[in-house]
């Protein structure tokens, strides 16, 4: 299982969100390939079974600027087989509140096979910890399912 996670964080939170969301694909014995966005070569994107997005929200609900590549990447690449989910952080004080996992996940759920989106209040709580363990889950029950549609249909 060839599994990416790809995000960007200014002040940390976001960071901190998809550190432990790595953990949690660990403890489910799934090895996952993280990378901040400086680093994330994405001229062919279809070399993963699926990619996790991880992104703040900025300015008026916008997508931060360095994930604008990426963003347009998915919408000019042949993607059709890859399963993709989104988590950010934000702060429900802003009138869009996550308003960069809303933009992802629109365009995703065009492209993609969209499994799943979060989106967490600002900085992790303990409260989180279910949601975020649930995201993992159904990421991963989602690549068992296409895998296996896809063996029905070869
Ligand atoms: C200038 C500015 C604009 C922001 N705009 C939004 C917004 O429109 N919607 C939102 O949900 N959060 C907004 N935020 C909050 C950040 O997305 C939030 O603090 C986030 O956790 C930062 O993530 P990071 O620590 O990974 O950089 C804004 C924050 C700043 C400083």
């Amino acid at each position: 299982m060839k599994i990416a996670i790809v995000y960007s964080s200014k002040t940390g939170n976001t960071e901190e969100l998809i550190h432990l969301i790595q953990e949690l694909f660990i403890k489910k014995n799934v090895v996952v390939n993280l990378f901040r966005i400086e680093q994330f070569q994405f001229n062919v994107l279809k070399n993963y079974e699926a990619i996790v997005i991880g992104t703040y929200t900025w300015g008026n609900g916008n997508i931060p600027h360095e994930m604008m590549d990426l963003f347009r990447a998915f919408e000019t690449q042949d993607v059709k087989n890859i399963v993709t989910a989104v988590v950010g952080t934000g702060d429900s004080g802003y009138p869009n509140f996550c308003g960069a996992v809303d933009e992802f996940k629109s365009m995703l759920y065009y492209h993609t096979h969209l499994a799943v989106t979060l989106k967490i209040e600002v900085s992790l709580q303990q409260k989180d910890m279910s949601r975020c363990i649930r995201f993992v889950e159904i990421v991963l029950e989602k690549i068992l399912l296409y895998r296996s549609n896809l063996k029905i249909k070869s």
